[in-house]
C-alpha cells in the first residue's frame, strides 16, 4: 500500500448508506438553490413543542452581526433524547457503560436514563436551580455525567462540563468565568486502575468561588471525602425518594445549552456558548450522516464528555438518534493493550471512533494484541481531533478494520458543534490523512494571508463562508471577544485558525493550527495559558512556549524560560517547572521540554519572534529565517546551542 492510495467506496456500503455520491452531491446542490428547504428538512428530525418559522437568520459581518437558526421554534433537548424514544425503545440500551475495571453496574436502558435524569432533575430543582442557571459538572466518564447534562437540559439549565483532568486553578477559573453556584461532581474517579481526586480538586477550587453553595457528589469509589456541612451532599442521599418523572421546560431554539471551555491564541480559555436547536439538530444529524447509524446499532465514541466530542458523540447525537452509546471510563492501555478491542468484542460495537494519539499509542505495541481479538462486528472507524499521519491510518484500516471497515476522518472544533468535513462511508473514496470534503451546507474557502479568496488545487488558511445550525452562538459573557476572534480576521468569514491544503480532486488535507494553539495528544491547548503559568512561578522571569512534532501526541510542548536574575538554572528546577505547569492547568498540559534560556529573540519593539522559537523545538535550525530584525540576533545562538535533544 503506498501513501498515495486512494480506497472506493465498497459497493455494499454505496447502497446500504443513506447518503451515497450522487445523494451527496444532490445534497450540495440543494443548499444553494432551497437553502430553507434544505434546513427545514434537516431540523424536521427533531420533536418541536412549537414548530419553527424562521429557519436561518445569520450574518457574519460586523453591521449587523448575528447567528440564529430556528429562531422562534420551541423544544426541550432531554426530550428529544429521551421521550420521543420510549415508547418504541424504551427497554433497548442507551448507554452501556464499561468501568475501569471492566465490570459494568449500570447499563441504563432509555426507560431508566429517563427516570435517572428526571430525578436528578428534580434534585437540581430542588436545590434551587432555575432556567438559565449555571450548573458545573466535573464527573468521571460514569453515566451520571450524561444524567447530569441531560437534566440540566430538561430544566432549562445551563451545563459546564469541566475535564476531569483539570487543577483545582482551571476548574476555579471556569466557575468564577459563568458565574456558576453549583457543582456537580465524584468522590473521585478511576482511570488505569489509578485515581483521580476530583472532590479534593474541587474543594481546593471553591477556596476562589464563595459563590458556589452547592456540591453535589457522586459516589464512585466510596472513598472517604470531606464534606462541607451545609454546601456538599451525597447524590445518594439526594435523590432518596425524589419523583422520577419531571416536567421539561420548554426552550426556545436560541435558549443556551451549554458552555464549553476552550484554549485559544490568546488569554484565558474561552466559554463557547452552543445553544438549544441548532446544536441538537447538527449533532444528530452530523452522528447518522457521517457514522451512516442505523437503528440498533452499538456505537462508541471514545472521547471524555469533558470535550466537545463526548458531548456530541458520546451523550447528544446518539441519544437524539435512539443509538446505544458506549461510555468508556479507562484508558486505551489499561490492563492491557488489547482492551479497546476487547471491549468493541465484549458489546459488539458496530462504530468505533477515537483520537490518532491513541491509535499511534497503539501500533507502537505491534499487531498481535489486536489479531488476537475478533472485532467482527465492526463496520465502521472513525478519528478525530488531530490530523492523522497516513501510517496510523493504515494501520488503523488495514489491522484493526481487518481492511474492510472504512475510515470516517472527521475534521471539527468545539466551536463548531459537531462535524464539518469528513468522508461519507457509501459516499466518498478515502484517501489516508484527509477529511475529503465539507459536508452538505458547509462552506469551506483557502484565503492567503491578506485574506485574497485561492482556487483550485493549493494551500491556505481555512474560512467558512457561511453559517451551519451547530455553530456556537457567543463567547460566554464577551459578544465582542466572539466577534473579534473570529470574525475579524476575515472580513465576513469564520476563520478556523486552521491551515489547510486542497488537491486536485477537491479534497481538504488539514494542516494543523495556524494560531498560537497546540495540540498535544488530540487535547488543545493555548501556549499563551501554558506560558501565564509559568511565568506564575517565582523563579520564572519569561515563558513562550511553542509546539513540536511528537510521534505520539502529534504535538509536543516545548517551552523556552528566562529565569529571574538571580536564580541558578538546575535540573531540579527544570523538573519543579514541568510539576508546575501540570498543577496550574492539568496533566496533559504537561510540558515536554523546558530550555532554560538567557534571552529570547524579540524584534526592536519587543515582540516575542515565535516563528524562530518554533523552528529551533522543530530543530529545523537551517530554516530559521531572516533573524537581523532582532533587537539582539546573538540570543539565537545561545538558544540552538543549548537546544534541547539536540
Ligand atoms: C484539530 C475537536 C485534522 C484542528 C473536535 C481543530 C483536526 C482543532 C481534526 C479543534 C481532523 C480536529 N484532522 N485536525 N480530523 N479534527 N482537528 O476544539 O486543528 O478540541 O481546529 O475540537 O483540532 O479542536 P477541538
Amino acid at each position: 500500500m503506498s501513501e498515495g492510495e486512494v480506497f472506493p467506496v465498497p459497493a455494499a456500503w454505496a447502497k446500504r448508506a443513506k447518503m451515497n455520491a450522487q445523494a451527496y452531491e444532490a445534497a450540495v446542490a440543494r443548499v444553494e438553490t432551497d437553502p430553507d428547504g434544505y434546513w427545514t428538512d434537516v431540523a424536521g428530525r427533531l420533536d418541536w413543542i412549537a414548530p419553527f418559522t424562521q429557519v436561518k437568520d445569520t450574518s457574519f459581518h460586523k453591521h449587523p452581526f448575528h447567528i440564529r437558526w430556528y429562531a422562534d421554534g420551541v423544544l426541550n433537548v432531554s426530550v428529544n433524547c429521551l421521550d420521543r424514544h420510549l415508547d418504541t425503545r424504551g427497554d433497548q440500551v442507551a448507554i452501556i457503560w464499561e468501568s475501569d475495571e471492566g465490570t459494568p453496574w449500570d447499563n441504563l436502558t432509555y426507560r431508566q436514563l429517563h427516570a435517572e435524569t428526571c430525578r436528578m432533575a428534580n434534585v437540581l430543582k430542588a436545590r434551587g436551580v432555575q432556567k438559565g442557571d449555571r450548573v458545573t459538572i466535573y464527573l468521571p466518564m460514569i453515566p451520571q455525567a450524561a444524567v447530569a447534562m441531560l437534566a440540566c437540559a430538561r430544566i432549562g439549565a445551563v451545563h459546564s462540563v469541566i475535564f476531569g483532568g483539570f487543577s483545582p486553578d482551571s476548574i476555579a477559573g471556569r466557575i468564577q468565568d459563568c458565574d456558576s453556584r453549583i457543582v456537580i461532581t465524584a468522590d473521585e474517579g478511576l482511570r488505569g486502575g489509578k485515581t483521580v481526586p476530583l472532590k479534593r480538586n474541587v474543594d481546593e477550587a471553591l477556596e476562589q468561588c464563595p459563590g458556589v453553595t452547592d456540591v453535589i457528589v457522586v459516589r464512585r469509589t466510596r472513598a472517604d471525602v470531606p464534606m462541607k456541612a451545609g454546601r456538599d451532599a451525597f447524590y445518594s442521599d439526594l435523590k432518596q425518594g425524589v419523583a422520577d418523572t419531571c416536567e421539561p421546560e420548554p426552550m426556545n431554539a436560541e435558549d443556551p445549552l451549554f458552555i464549553l471551555y476552550t484554549s485559544g491564541s490568546t488569554g484565558k480559555p474561552k466559554g463557547v456558548l452552543h445553544t438549544t436547536g441548532g446544536y441538537l439538530v447538527w449533532a444528530a444529524h452530523t452522528h447518522e450522516l457521517v457514522f451512516d447509524y442505523k437503528p440498533g446499532e452499538v456505537f462508541w465514541c471514545t472521547a471524555d464528555v469533558g470535550w466537545v466530542t463526548g458531548h456530541s458523540y458520546v451523550v447528544y447525537g446518539p441519544l437524539a438518534n435512539a443509538a446505544t452509546t458506549v461510555m468508556f471510563e479507562g484508558v486505551p492501555n489499561y490492563p492491557t493493550n488489547s482492551r479497546f478491542w476487547e471491549v468493541i468484542d465484549k458489546h459488539k460495537v458496530n462504530t468505533f471512533y477515537t483520537a490518532p494519539t491513541a491509535i499511534r499509542a497503539l501500533m507502537r505495541d505491534g499487531d498481535e494484541p489486536v489479531l488476537k481479538t475478533s472485532r467482527k462486528s465492526l463496520r465502521l472507524l472513525g478519528t478525530v481531533g488531530e490530523p492523522i499521519n497516513p501510517e496510523a491510518w493504515l494501520w488503523y484500516h488495514r489491522v484493526v478494520g481487518d481492511g474492510r471497515c472504512p475510515i470516517v476522518d472527521t475534521y471539527w472544533q468545539t466551536e463548531t458543534g459537531a462535524c464539518l468535513a469528513s468522508p461519507l462511508p457509501g459516499a466518498t473514496a478515502l484517501k489516508p490523512g484527509s477529511c475529503a470534503k465539507p459536508l452538505p451546507g458547509i462552506k469551506f474557502e483557502l484565503v492567503d494571508a491578506e485574506g485574497q479568496v485561492l482556487h483550485g488545487a493549493t494551500s491556505g488558511n481555512l474560512v467558512i463562508t457561511d453559517s451551519w445550525p451547530g455553530q456556537m452562538r457567543s463567547v460566554y459573557g464577551d459578544h465582542q471577544r466572539f466577534f473579534d476572534t473570529y470574525f475579524s480576521t476575515y472580513a465576513g468569514k469564520y476563520f478556523t485558525g486552521d491551515g489547510c491544503r486542497r488537491d486536485e480532486d477537491g479534497y481538504y488535507w488539514i494542516t494543523g493550527r495556524v494560531d498560537d494553539v497546540i495540540n498535544v495528544s488530540g487535547h488543545r491547548l493555548g501556549t499563551a495559558e501554558i506560558e501565564s503559568a509559568l511565568v506564575s512561578n517565582e523563579n520564572v522571569a519569561e515563558a513562550a512556549v511553542v509546539g513540536f512534532p511528537h510521534d505520539i501526541k502529534g504535538q509536543g510542548v516545548y517551552c523556552f524560560v528566562t529565569l529571574k536574575a538571580d536564580v541558578v538554572p538546575t535540573d531540579i528546577l527544570q523538573a519543579e517547572l514541568k510539576g508546575w505547569v501540570r498543577r496550574e492547568i492539568g496533566p496533559f498540559a504537561a510540558p515536554d521540554v523546558v530550555q532554560f534560556a538567557p534571552g529570547l529573540p524579540k524584534t526592536r519593539s519587543g515582540k516575542i519572534m515565535r516563528r524562530i522559537l518554533r523552528k529551533i523545538a522543530e530543530n529545523d535550525l537551517s530554516n530559521l529565517g531572516d533573524i537581523s530584525t532582532l533587537a539582539d540576533p546573538s540570543v539565537v545562538d545561545d538558544l540552538v546551542k543549548n537546544r534541547i535533544g539536540s
